[in-house]
């Protein structure tokens, strides 16, 4: 399965995940300082960091997905490493503001990865979300509940059940900005979709 997972997905992602594109613009638009970007992918974000930005750190465990990240494209310092979010190789307090575009979802310690962003977040840091969350109710959040073990597969341990908002409240984050983008395109499972900007607690 590696070939699916370090050839075939990312080739899926580089070419197919630019439709939140105008989404990753608006909520990264007032980053600024040191980042971290959690969960880099294929680097699509790139392109909508601000000049006041001084230097990005990101993190990206699968190796497919680095290669097709070009790093030179941008004004400010990129340093990409292999690395998972729940054990962030980083100080305490080294960044004003850390990211995450649709990563929450993938990772395997939902909780672990909470504590880690908010380890490596400096006092009043800032951390800038885009995700896909679990329905509230319903239909469909029994839909996203029965397809999870088959979803998580095909999409390399995505979940689509996540209440990623809610998590991320009960760990302390005091959510400055919370906006639903409802589907925003996506199929009913994947979403409903959220940008958000919190501040450590
Ligand atoms: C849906 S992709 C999103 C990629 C990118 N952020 C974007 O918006 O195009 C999810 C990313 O999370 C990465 N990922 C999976 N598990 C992770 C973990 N434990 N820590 C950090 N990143 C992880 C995947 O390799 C993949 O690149």
């Amino acid at each position: 399965m590696s070939w699916y997972r370090e050839t075939f997905f990312p080739w899926v992602e580089a070419r197919f995940s630019r439709s939140l594109g105008r989404y990753k613009q608006r909520l990264l638009g007032t980053c600024s300082g040191e980042v971290l970007e959690i969960g880099f992918g294929t680097g699509l974000s790139l392109p909508h960091y601000p000049a006041s930005v001084s230097r990005l750190s990101a993190i990206e465990p699968n190796p497919g997905m680095r290669k097709h990240a070009d790093l030179g494209s941008v004004s400010f310092d990129v340093r990409l490493e292999q690395g998972v979010a729940e054990a962030l190789p980083f100080a305490e307090a080294s960044f004003d503001n850390v990211v995450s575009l649709l990563t929450l979802c993938s990772v395997q310690d939902l909780q672990k990865t909470i504590q880690e962003i908010q380890r490596v977040l400096r006092p009043g840091g800032q951390f800038f979300f885009l995700e896909h969350t679990a329905q509230s109710r319903g239909v469909t959040l029994g839909l996203q509940r029965a397809i999870q073990p088959l979803w998580g597969k095909i999409a390399c341990g995505c979940h689509i059940d996540r209440e990623t908002v809610g998590s991320l409240k009960m760990a302390g984050f005091d959510l400055r900005q919370l906006e639903s983008i409802g589907y925003s395109g996506f199929p009913n499972i994947l979403a409903p979709l959220y940008l958000g900007i919190a501040l450590r607690g």
